[in-house]
C-alpha cells in the first residue's frame, strides 16, 4: 500500500474515524465500521449534501425508499441479467480477480533456452491502470533479471480481457509462481442473494439493492402524484447499497456494503443534455467548495465505447487518491431508458404530463451518483497533512469546518484555580450550538496536537487571563495563531469562523 495511504489507515483507526467491520473476530473483507470521529464526517457529508441539493432547492424533494425490493425491479433495471464483472478466476489459488483490472506486463529476458530463444516472462498485476497494476509485475521482473539478465526492452503491457486464448496459457497470475493457471474471463453477478419469509426457495428470493437509483424510479409515480413536483424536479436518496465485490480493495474505496447519495433529475427530453451539463458542473462545484483541490479533481467524459446504449453521455468526477486518479461519482445523461423499462415490467403507465405544454411524455433523467464512503475518504486524503509546528512534527487533518467531526474544543491551561469550571461552562453554551469537546487531560501542546489529528479546526483554552478580564484564547487548527475573544461572543465568535468570516 501506499505510505500515505499506510500513515492514513493508521490514523483513522488509532484515532476512531474507521475500524474494519467485526475486527475482534478477525474482520470481514470489504466491510467497515465508522468509529465516533468517522461516524461525524460521515453524517456532515451526508448532511451538507443533502441540505445543498435538498433543503436549500425549490426543484428537489428526497426519498427513503427500502433496501430490499420486489424482484422485478431488478429484472426491470437489467441489473439481474447484466450487473455483473467478467472474472477470472486461478486455479491455483482459487484467488478470483476482475478482468478489466488485470494487466499482463510482457518481459523478454536475454537468457536463451534450449531452443536458443530469449526466456520470456509473462506477469499478471492487478490496478485500476496500467500504472497501477505495474508494481508486482515489476518487482517480479527486478528477480528474474538477477537469474535470467536485466530486461531486453521495457514490457509490453497488454489487457488480460484483450490476451488470446493461447497467450493466456503463458501468464503467470498475481498470486502463484505457475503458468497458465488463470480462466478466460467468465460473469459473476455482483448482487446479495437472500429469502424473504420462511420458504428458502426460488419464489423467495430477493437482492440487497446495489444502488438507490431503482428504488426513485420505482416511486416516480407515487411522487408526481403526491408532492406538486413539476418538472423539471429532482428526486434525491441517501442509503446504503450493497455489491458483492470481487476486489474490495484501497481501504474503503471499493466496499461490498456502502452508502450512495444519488439523485435522478427528471427533465424534458430536449432540455437533458442543458441539465446534464449543469449537474456536471454542479456536482464537481461542490467537492471543490468543500475543501477539494481542483487540481486533484478532473472530470473525465466517457468515451463511445464505455457508454450505456441508452445513454447518450457521462461523466466521472475523478480524485487524485494517494492509489491513483480514481472514480468518486458518476453523472449518467439516461435518456428515458428507465423509467420505460419500469414500465415495460411493471405494466403502469410512468408518462408525465406536461401542464405548461399540455403534453405526455416519459421525462429524461440526468444521475449524478455519488458514494458517501468514498466522498469521506477522499477528504481524508485531502485533508491528511504533515508539517512542523515550533520545530515539532505534526499530523492534522485540515478538513472543510462544515465536515470537520468536531467543530471546537475546549481546555482549561491547568486543572486548578478555577479553570476547568469556568471552561467547562464554556463547553456546555457551546454544545447547544455546535459538535464541541471538553479535555483537561496532559499538556496543553499534547491536547492541541490531539485535535490537530482529529481535524478540529479551533480550539478554546480558558487560561489566568479569563478569571480576570472574561477572555479566552481561541487557535486555528491550520495556522496555530491564537488570539483573544470576550467569553460573552464566544458562541457568535465560532459560528462566524465556522461560517468562514476571517478571524480578527
Ligand atoms: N446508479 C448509478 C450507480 O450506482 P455507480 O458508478 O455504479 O453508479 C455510483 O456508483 C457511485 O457509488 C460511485 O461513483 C462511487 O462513489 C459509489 N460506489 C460504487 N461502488 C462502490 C463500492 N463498491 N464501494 C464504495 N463506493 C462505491
Amino acid at each position: 500500500m501506499d505510505v500515505v495511504m499506510e500513515k492514513l489507515v493508521s490514523l483513522c483507526k488509532r484515532r476512531g474515524f474507521i475500524f474494519p467491520s467485526s475486527e475482534i473476530y478477525g474482520g470481514i473483507n470489504g466491510f467497515w465500521d465508522y468509529g465516533p470521529l468517522g461516524v461525524e464526517l460521515k453524517r456532515n457529508i451526508k448532511e451538507a449534501w443533502w441540505r445543498d441539493h435538498v433543503q436549500l432547492r425549490d426543484d428537489m424533494v428526497g426519498l427513503d425508499s427500502s433496501i430490499i425490493m420486489n424482484p422485478k425491479v431488478w429484472e426491470a433495471s437489467g441489473h439481474l441479467g447484466g450487473f455483473s464483472d467478467p472474472m477470472v478466476d486461478c486455479k491455483s489459488t482459487k484467488e478470483r480477480y476482475r478482468a478489466d483490472q488485470l494487466y499482463v506486463f510482457a518481459y523478454i529476458f536475454p537468457a536463451v533456452n534450449h531452443k536458443g530463444e530469449p526466456t520470456e516472462a509473462w506477469l499478471a498485476g492487478l490496478g485500476s491502470s496500467p500504472e497501477e497494476a505495474a508494481e508486482l509485475p515489476e518487482k517480479r521482473a527486478a528477480k528474474l533479471a538477477k537469474k535470467f539478465g536485466q530486461p531486453i526492452a521495457p514490457p509490453t503491457v497488454i489487457p488480460y480481457m484483450q490476451l488470446s486464448p493461447a497467450d493466456r496459457e503463458k501468464v503467470i497470475g498475481p498470486s502463484t509462481d505457475e503458468r497458465g493457471t488463470l480462466t478466460e474471463p467468465r460473469s459473476f453477478n455482483l448482487m446479495f442473494k437472500t429469502f424473504v419469509g420462511a420458504l428458502e426457495n426460488e419464489s423467495s428470493v430477493a437482492y440487497l439493492r446495489p444502488e438507490t437509483a431503482q428504488g426513485i424510479f420505482a416511486n416516480f409515480k407515487n411522487v408526481v402524484d403526491t408532492g406538486r413536483v413539476k418538472i423539471p424536479f429532482g428526486i434525491a436518496q441517501v442509503g446504503k447499497s450493497f455489491r458483492n465485490e470481487i476486489n474490495p480493495r484501497n481501504f474503503t474505496f471499493r466496499s461490498r456494503e456502502f452508502e450512495q447519495m444519488e439523485i435522478e433529475y427528471f427533465c424534458r427530453p430536449e432540455e437533458a443534455g442543458e441539465w446534464y451539463a449543469y449537474w456536471r458542473k454542479a456536482r464537481f462545484q461542490w467537492y471543490v467548495e468543500l475543501g477539494l483541490k481542483s487540481e486533484r479533481l478532473r472530470l473525465r467524459d466517457h468515451g463511445k465505447e464505455e457508454l450505456a446504449f441508452y445513454s447518450t453521455a457521462t461523466a466521472d468526477i475523478e480524485y487524485a487518491f494517494p492509489f491513483g486518479v480514481s472514480e468518486l461519482e458518476g453523472i449518467a445523461h439516461r435518456g428515458d431508458y428507465d423509467l420505460s423499462q419500469h414500465m415495460k415490467f411493471s405494466g403502469k403507465d410512468l408518462s408525465y404530463f406536461d401542464e405548461e405544454r399540455k403534453e405526455r411524455y416519459v421525462p429524461h433523467v440526468i444521475e449524478p451518483s455519488a458514494g458517501a464512503d468514498r466522498a469521506a475518504l477522499a477528504f481524508l486524503c485531502e485533508a491528511y497533512t504533515e508539517d512542523e509546528v515550533g520545530g515539532e512534527p505534526r499530523t492534522v487533518l485540515k478538513f472543510h469546518p462544515r465536515i470537520a467531526p468536531i467543530k471546537a474544543a475546549v481546555f482549561p491551561l491547568v486543572k486548578r484555580d478555577g479553570m476547568p469550571e469556568l471552561a467547562e461552562a464554556v463547553y456546555r453554551d457551546l454544545k447547544r450550538h455546535f459538535q464541541v469537546f471538553y479535555d483537561e487531560k496532559g499538556a496543553i501542546g499534547r491536547r492541541y496536537r490531539r485535535q490537530d489529528e482529529a481535524g478540529t479546526p479551533f480550539c478554546i483554552t480558558v487560561d489566568s487571563q479569563s478569571l480576570t478580564d472574561d477572555t479566552v484564547t481561541i487557535r486555528d487548527r491550520d495556522t496555530c495563531r491564537q488570539w483573544r475573544v470576550p467569553l460573552a461572543g464566544i458562541v457568535a465568535a465560532i459560528r462566524d469562523l465556522l461560517e468562514g468570516h476571517p478571524d480578527p
